[in-house]
């Protein structure tokens, strides 16, 4: 029953004719890849955690890259979602000023048997056109540093876990105080389409908001709402004898940010045929007692095998130890076009 009302207050929307996909995606990789923003570049700006099927490669071009037919497993409990699904990664800054990578892990409310990465949502309330093959967006811009740029999206916020169900307290900016059980990232992308094109050159004007509750007349086709949760694992940094004294907070994104207003997601489209079509005109709901869809439309595996599904990083660099830099960040910035 807690657990019930607790997802009806987290999700959009109970009305009629909804549906509330909601299902686990096990960490893929974490590399230092983004082929949707800086396609055939490796390594790229900032490290990425990736999950999905396993086509996620350096260079995804839509016309020669079909994620449906060249991936052989994904990382997410429905078994014809081979879409790929990223966010920066957090890294933890210690008092000497070295970084330590911050590790996902599987979302508390029922998937805490994921090895890391993130819950994936598709939300609607009422008729959703499901996305094309080739279709891509990302949400958010890493070079926000107010909060008055982080609420031109209302919905990428930072959540102190008190315990893996606490869904109170959303903020912008990274929380100041230690959270027992972590920190969840949310990530919900925009619901309306210009219905032509599948990206954009800045890889956000081809969505929009909704203004109210209608599509505006720019981008009149209702989406689904693709939204991410993703659990940070910052206990064992929780020790502020540990944290450096010339910030409120210790964490910081993988591209330099330590307010955490430069939040962003990306999102490509692999789902196999139209089997989201079909998941989102069923509507389709989550259990939350199991790791399965109340979806008789969808082929679903279980985490333990969400978690077999993995892919090797491609770029060779300590991405472990206590780091004197982050990653691409202070050094040379990126790598050469392969
Ligand atoms: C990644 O791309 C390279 C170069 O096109 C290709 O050789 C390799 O098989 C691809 N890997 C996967 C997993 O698709
Ligand atoms: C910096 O601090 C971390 C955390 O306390 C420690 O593990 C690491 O060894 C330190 N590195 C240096 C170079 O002092």
């Amino acid at each position: 029953m807690y657990w019930a009302s607790l997802l009806t207050a987290s999700l959009a929307s109970t009305a009629h004719a909804a549906a509330t996909l909601r299902f686990s995606c096990a960490q893929l990789v974490v590399d230092r890849l983004d082929p949707l923003v800086q396609p055939g570049i490796a390594p790229s700006s900032h490290l990425h955690q990736v999950v999905g099927g396993n086509a996620f490669n350096v260079t995804m071009d839509p016309d020669q890259h079909d994620m449906a037919s060249t991936a052989t497993c994904t990382s997410c409990v429905p078994t014809e979602d081979f879409s790929n699904y990223w966010t920066a990664v957090l890294f933890f800054r210690a008092k000497n000023g070295t970084y330590k990578r911050v590790n996902t892990m599987g979302n508390g409310l029922g998937y805490s048997n994921s090895n890391g990465g993130q819950t994936v949502y598709y939300l609607s309330s009422g008729k959703v056109t499901a996305f094309k093959p080739g279709f891509r967006m990302t949400v958010g811009n890493p070079q926000y540093r107010t909060q008055a740029e982080a609420r031109k999206n209302p919905s990428l916020q930072f959540t102190c876990l008190a315990s893996s169900m606490t869904r109170t307290g959303y903020r912008y900016d990274f929380p100041t105080d230690t959270c027992a059980a972590g920190i969840m990232v949310t990530v919900r992308f925009p619901t309306c389409w210009d219905g032509k094109n599948l990206d954009s050159p800045d890889h956000q004007s081809h969505i929009a908001y909704p203004t109210g509750s209608k599509c505006p007349a720019t981008h009149p086709v209702n989406i689904p709402q693709v939204f991410y949760e993703t659990y940070w694992d910052t206990r064992p940094f929780n020790n502020k004898k540990d944290w450096p004294t010339d910030v409120q907070q210790p964490f910081v994104w993988s591209f330099g940010d330590k307010t955490g207003y430069g939040n962003h997601g990306d999102y490509m489209f692999g789902w196999k045929g139209d089997a989201l079509q079909r998941a989102m005109d069923a509507n389709c709901n989550s259990d939350l007692l199991s790791d399965k869809v109340n979806c008789p439309t969808l082929k679903q595996q279980t985490i333990a095998e969400t978690n077999k599904c993995t892919v090797k990083r491609r770029v060779k660099e300590d991405i472990d130890g206590w780091l004197t830099e982050l990653p691409g960040v202070s050094g040379m910035s990126m790598g050469k076009k392969v």
